[in-house]
């Protein structure tokens, strides 16, 4: 995984996925080709690769990490900051090479990039044979057809009601422990610098009974920790056709947890406007939802949220952090904040410095503010701090959170964690990794016979600001 502005810049905005496992069950794979696929962005558009992988299991492709040996390339693009773009743009310059060493080889340009961009991308990128919006997976069949009689494909129709419900994906990003379930697609919320709304289009719950059986599913199958996803899921609605009855997102946990006591639950993102005492006191009833809340703040300043649209200011946040804490003092925070938001003056930004000190996160992704095309802040307001002074707030920001994160860390020591087991450590195989409720990664050495999926109690012996480091007890 590559970093942007800085260390703790952990999105995935500019990573790419590496290897490719496949648990499909296509009935003829590689029939038609192979086909290799790269994510940028958010974990949604890794969930969404894996639903296009699905999609193009059933058409007889099958996955291939080498792209220069691929039939099909295709790239899941993300367009949250400027940068994130770029990278796209420079690795498209890298797929050319391939179609020049491999004539035929299709590339098509997927996601939020492909939303906003649309047939500009066709026309500015000669090598794209097909831009499909997320909202338009299900083309995808007929634009590779398309593009195999030589003919450009477009589709980036967004819709009102697709959620690719009876779509099971294939977990080609998974560790075989840990997988994404996508409950809801689209916002819209129009926070003034996101450009989200544009590219994925308006809010839509999906059925909870495809949520649940594909929970059961991945449980049945070995894994053992699920992270619901949606840009905003605190606002998970969906009515029961039946019974009219309708589900809301604590429900909706509470029918997950129940599955299993040994299935995890995990959520992302909530927006502080949306989260409720419901969901609060569901967290507490069941020890399997993780004590832990990505709760982005975005700033820390009143005017700012105003400017930024978010709805809610500084008193709103701090009441909702306070009653987190309150209900469940155990629970790690996390956030996104954003330096240098148009007009923002030295003594506001102190005031996003302020909310990491008060709300005690365990860790935040921190960006400079990036101006989108199309959204409120670019039309309304000058993006006019200038860039060194965006940088140097944001290195203040990270330095803030890099000691906060670093105190939350040395707090843990001494004590004893559940850990579910992810996997080798990255720099032995004589080491596990796995990650407490909180959502920490704690490190420890390998002891008795054990397998990634299983759960242990590890004592934390000493921490960095970014991972603990533990001993197995019990084994
Ligand atoms: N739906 C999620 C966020 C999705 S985007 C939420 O509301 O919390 C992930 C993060 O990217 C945002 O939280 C924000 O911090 C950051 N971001 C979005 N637009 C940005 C921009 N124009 N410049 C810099 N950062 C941005
Ligand atoms: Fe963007 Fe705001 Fe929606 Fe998050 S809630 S995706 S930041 S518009
Ligand atoms: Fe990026 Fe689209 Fe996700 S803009 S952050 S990939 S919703």
């Amino acid at each position: 995984m590559l970093l942007e502005d800085n260390q703790l810049t952990k999105d995935m905005d500019e990573s790419r996925q590496g290897e490719v496992f496949s648990d499909s069950k296509s009935v003829n794979p590689g029939e038609r080709g192979h086909y290799y696929i790269e994510s940028y962005g958010c974990a949604m558009n890794f969930n969404d690769s894996e639903i296009v992988a699905s999609i193009l299991s059933k058409e007889g492709f099958a996955p291939i990490t080498d792209m220069f040996a691929a039939d099909l390339i295709l790239v899941n693009t993300c367009s949250i900051r400027e940068k994130a773009e770029y990278n796209v743009r420079q690795r498209l310059r890298e797929f050319d090479k391939v179609k020049k060493e491999r004539p035929g080889t299709l590339v098509g340009v997927l996601g939020c990039m492909a939303e906003r961009l649309k047939k500009k991308l066709l026309e500015e990128e000669k090598l794209v044979d097909m831009v499909i919006g997320p909202d338009a997976y299900r083309d995808i069949p007929n634009l590779i057809a398309q593009a195999e009689d030589g003919e450009k494909g477009l589709n980036v129709l967004l819709s009102r009601d697709e959620t690719y419900a009876d779509i099971n994906p294939v977990r080609i990003n998974s560790n075989g422990v840990c997988a994404f379930i996508s409950i809801m697609r689209g916002c819209d919320n129009m926070c003034s610098f996101c450009v989200v709304p544009f590219t994925r289009g308006r809010e839509r719950s999906r059925d909870a009974f495809s949520i649940l059986a594909e929970a059961q599913d991945l449980f049945d199958r070995g894994y053992r920790e699920v992270t619901l996803l949606g840009q905003n899921v605190d606002s998970y609605k969906w009515e029961n056709p039946e019974n009219k009855e309708a589900v809301s997102f604590a429900q909706l946990m509470e029918m997950v947890a129940s599955i299993h006591p040994d299935l995890r639950i995990r959520f992302s993102t909530s927006h502080p406007k949306d989260i409720t005492d419901e969901v609060l006191f569901t967290m507490n009833k069941f020890e399997n939802i993780c004590d832990y809340i990505h709760l982005p703040a975005q700033s820390g300043n009143s005017r700012i949220l105003k400017l930024m649209n978010r709805t809610y200011d500084r008193e709103w946040y701090i009441q909702k952090i306070d009653r987190i804490y309150e209900l469940n003092p155990d629970c790690a925070i996390s956030s996104d904040i954003i330096a240098g938001f148009c007009t923002e003056t030295e003594a506001e930004h102190k005031d996003s410095l302020s909310i990491i000190e008060y709300a005690k996160y365990s860790m935040s992704y921190m960006f400079k503010y990036s101006e989108r095309p199309g959204t409120l802040a670019e039309r309304k307001y000058e993006d006019d701090i200038p860039e060194e002074v965006k940088k140097r707030r944001l290195s203040e920001i990270v330095e803030t959170q890099m000691r906060i994160s670093f105190e939350h860390n040395q707090k843990d020591i001494g004590k004893t964690f559940k850990v579910l087991i992810e996997g080798n450590s990255k720099k032995s195989d004589q080491q596990w990794k796995g990650r407490n409720s909180q959502n920490k990664m704690i490190i420890f050495e390998k002891l008795g016979k054990h397998k990634p999926g299983d759960y242990v109690e590890v004592k934390v012996n000493s921490a960095t600001k970014a991972t603990l480091l533990g001993e197995m007890i019990n084994s």
